[in-house]
């Protein structure tokens, strides 16, 4: 055992971990790795990692032992109790200044605590997002640290080295302190929800209407993409042409239509009703998980109120869907942008949305041209109000939400769930109205439950007698 040689460990090798420590140990640096069943880091050190500057652990005592000081250990482990089983297993041989990084989804309130935990045991913490997937991992992910700054600065070259790099840099900088870094992976998971939803939603819409078939809608969607240079985008074209093995059908009338979720979607809509940020589009896209899932209820209602798709569209009618898909698209980024601001507030991570957007540029999920103008546009403004009123999106939003309109309103006329670009429009129309009946809710608040009222012709809270002018 090399004691005390090795630059870094990454602690779980599910497929997550061992790319990553792959990753990290091509740029140069020496890997430990370690996994509690040691079958799996052995699996690993004698295949994939064979011949290569990693070491596999079997102890996390010799884990610890094999790294230098201050160790720099990165948890790939699931979130929730197996963070902290781990963290709780590294401690007693842990170091005043040792550096914690972990690299899961975790519950930005979780990290909060574990920050805290770590910090008054001399333990440095940096919760990490990291985006890109198995993929990602492997060849350049978009990586999101927050909390101890010094622990940053240690392990910087680490991450620059391993992150997706664009012409402004390395996808990875340092967001802030706490729980700043699970903060904004969680807000890009929730962009990434409502992405997926509002292309699927379109794809829903050309294979009712129109009946295109999986093929046909994978060139539309490729040509869409030259415009929205989205990951999420490309693979979708890519999954409507792929044909499944079995039964040679297109694969993805094969698949069930039930979506799953692990909670990060969930968790951006709770933290914005709790910081009173309206993100509907995100909403309606968790929303539409939760419906999908129960298929079972959906198939016996859908026996008593199946209805066919009868309407008539012409073919520029997919014109105005690539607009309303490209225009939504930014509605979705707006909202998280929006909570971001707001949380970054809240919360005290002094948020620079513009190097928030420029380290998405690349490696992440939510990856899309769409980045480069939203940079700019914080860059110019970081109390930007939102981005549908910046520079760079005003004149997108002029030309293509009247296309937004036109396809809500026609699919409306189906029966085709539209949750995402309903939300989407209403947003926007939300925003934009000078004019809300919120009149209306004040008055019957302070009518049942004198909650009182504000005027519109004088400063001050007031109340009405209803009650009695209604007994007149
Ligand atoms: C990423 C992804 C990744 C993971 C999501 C999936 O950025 O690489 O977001 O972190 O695939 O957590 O989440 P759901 O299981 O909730 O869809």
């Amino acid at each position: 055992m090399n004691y005390g040689k090795n630059d870094v460990a990454v602690i779980g090798m599910a497929v997550m971990g061992q790319n990553l420590a792959l990753n990290i140990e091509s740029k140069g640096f020496k890997v430990s790795v370690y996994n509690r069943s040691n079958e799996k880091t052995q699996k690993f050190v004698e295949e994939r990692g064979k011949n290569k500057n990693i070491e596999g652990s079997y102890s996390i005592q010799d884990l610890v032992n094999s790294l230098k000081k201050p160790r720099k250990i990165i948890l790939m482990v699931k979130a929730g109790k197996p963070v902290d089983d781990v963290i709780n297993e590294l401690l007693p041989y842990l170091e005043k200044g040792d550096i914690i990084i972990d690299g899961g989804n975790s519950y930005y309130k979780d990290t909060d605590r574990r920050f805290e935990e770590l910090s008054k045991k001399g333990i440095r913490f940096l919760g990490t997002g990291i985006s890109g997937g198995e993929y990602g991992a492997l060849h350049g992910p978009s990586i999101m640290p927050g909390g101890d700054k010094s622990a940053y600065d240690e392990v910087k070259d680490i991450l620059e080295a391993i992150a997706a790099k664009t012409e402004d840099g390395p996808c990875v900088t340092y967001l802030g302190p706490k729980s700043s870094g699970h903060y904004v992976k969680m807000v890009h998971n929730g962009i990434e929800y409502a992405i997926m939803e509002l292309i699927s939603e379109a794809y829903d819409i050309m294979r009712k209407v129109f009946k295109l078939t999986p093929q046909e809608m994978s060139r539309i969607f490729k040509e869409w993409n030259e415009e929205h240079k989205s990951y999420l985008m490309e693979i979708t074209y890519k999954i409507l042409e792929w044909k499944d093995e079995e039964t040679g059908k297109p694969i993805i009338d094969v698949i069930l239509d039930s979506a799953k979720q692990k909670g990060t979607g969930k968790w951006s809509v709770q933290d914005a009703l709790d910081l009173n940020i309206s993100i509907p589009t995100i909403n309606a896209a968790v929303n539409a998980r939760t419906l999908s899932s129960i298929k079972d209820e959906r198939v016996k209602i859908s026996e008593v109120y199946e209805a066919p798709i009868e309407i008539e569209l012409n073919k520029e009618f997919v014109d105005a869907l690539k607009d309303a898909l490209y225009i939504s698209t930014i509605i979705a980024y707006a909202e998280g942008m929006k909570l971001l601001q707001v949380a970054s507030d809240e919360y005290g991570y002094n948020l620079d949305l513009s190097e928030v957007a420029r380290i998405w540029e690349d490696g992440c999920i939510i990856r899309s041209a769409f980045l480069k103008p939203i940079q700019k546009a914080y860059k110019k403004d970081l109390a930007l109000i939102n981005l549908i009123i910046s520079d760079e999106f005003i004149t997108e939003f002029r030309n293509r939400v009247p296309k937004l309109r036109e396809v809500v309103s026609n699919i409306k006329k189906t029966k085709i769930p539209i949750p995402a670009f309903s939300s989407a429009l209403d947003y926007f129309d939300g925003l934009s109205s000078k004019e809300l009946p919120a009149n209306l809710i004040q008055a019957q608040r302070d009518y049942f439950g004198a909650h009182t009222y504000e005027r519109r012709d004088k400063e001050g809270i007031f109340h009405t007698e209803w009650q009695d002018i209604h007994n007149i």
